[in-house]
């Protein structure tokens, strides 16, 4: 399995800096190879990336969505827009969606479920607050989530990856040490079925991802910050181990 490197931009970048992203990345990553790239813009620009990524290696992702397909629920966008606008990926249970804008397990198990029939492969996110991880409750949380969040769905986990991202390291630049993020990875890793790919998220800079990657426990990295300025997602997704 190729390292996967996916860049999400959260709500930055308006379709005319979209673009001149986009560009200046698929100048700095046309050498890459044995690396997934994922780009997940905002809605508005998935199409304008879309376009010039087409022929290239970089695929694209949608950073929400709706769990009907279509109907009257003003303002959501479904998951089968998304596939037809040339999206494969899909986070889900981002925890900026579970702390600003309430996300349950629940909702996120609807979500995982619509995206399964769909055939988009979510990138299903989840993570321990600080306070959780000082009381000595992350792995308990992170059985809650992933439980409630695959349950009827265990067994298709495959068709999914997984992201662990602890929320004190999420913008924070405090990143989890290699070895953090390599023990709870091991420990999502024992609670699935199947094998499936775990990504690390939270404050993954250029100067900290070769460390990150290292370990094998960690199957790729989903960047935030870093991912806004060309430079700096290109050389993490050049990462040397
Ligand atoms: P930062 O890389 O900015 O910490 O964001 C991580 C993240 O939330 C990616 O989804």
């Amino acid at each position: 399995m190729n390292p996967i490197i996916a860049g999400n931009w959260k709500m930055n970048k308006d379709p005319v800096e979209s673009r001149a992203l986009v560009q200046q990345l698929l100048e700095l990553t046309g050498d890459v190879k044995n690396r997934e790239i994922i780009i997940i813009p905002p809605f508005t620009s998935l199409s304008i990336v879309a376009e010039l990524t087409r022929t290239s290696r970089i695929k694209l992702g949608a950073q929400n969505m709706y769990w009907e397909r279509s109907g009257a629920y003003t303002g959501e966008i479904s998951g089968v827009f998304l596939k037809s606008l040339g999206c494969d990926y899909v986070l889900i249970g981002h925890s900026e969606r579970r702390h600003i804008m309430g996300e349950t397990d629940e909702i996120i198990n609807k979500k995982l479920k619509a995206a399964l029939e769909i055939g988009l492969i979510s990138i299903f996110c989840c993570g321990e607050t600080e306070k959780e991880r000082e009381d000595g409750r992350t792995e308990e949380v992170i059985t809650r989530q992933l439980q409630h969040g695959l349950k009827d769905i265990e067994d298709q986990v495959h068709k999914m990856i997984i992201a662990y991202e602890p929320v004190w390291a999420i913008g924070t630049g405090k990143t989890a040490t290699p070895q953090q993020a390599a023990e709870v990875h091991a420990f999502i890793r024992s609670r699935l079925q199947k094998q499936v790919a775990v990504l690390y998220g939270g404050s993954v800079k250029p100067d900290n991802v070769d460390a990150l990657m290292s370990e094998n426990e960690i199957n790729g990295c989903l960047v935030g910050g870093a991912s806004l300025k060309p430079e700096s997602f290109a050389r993490i997704v050049k990462f040397n181990r």
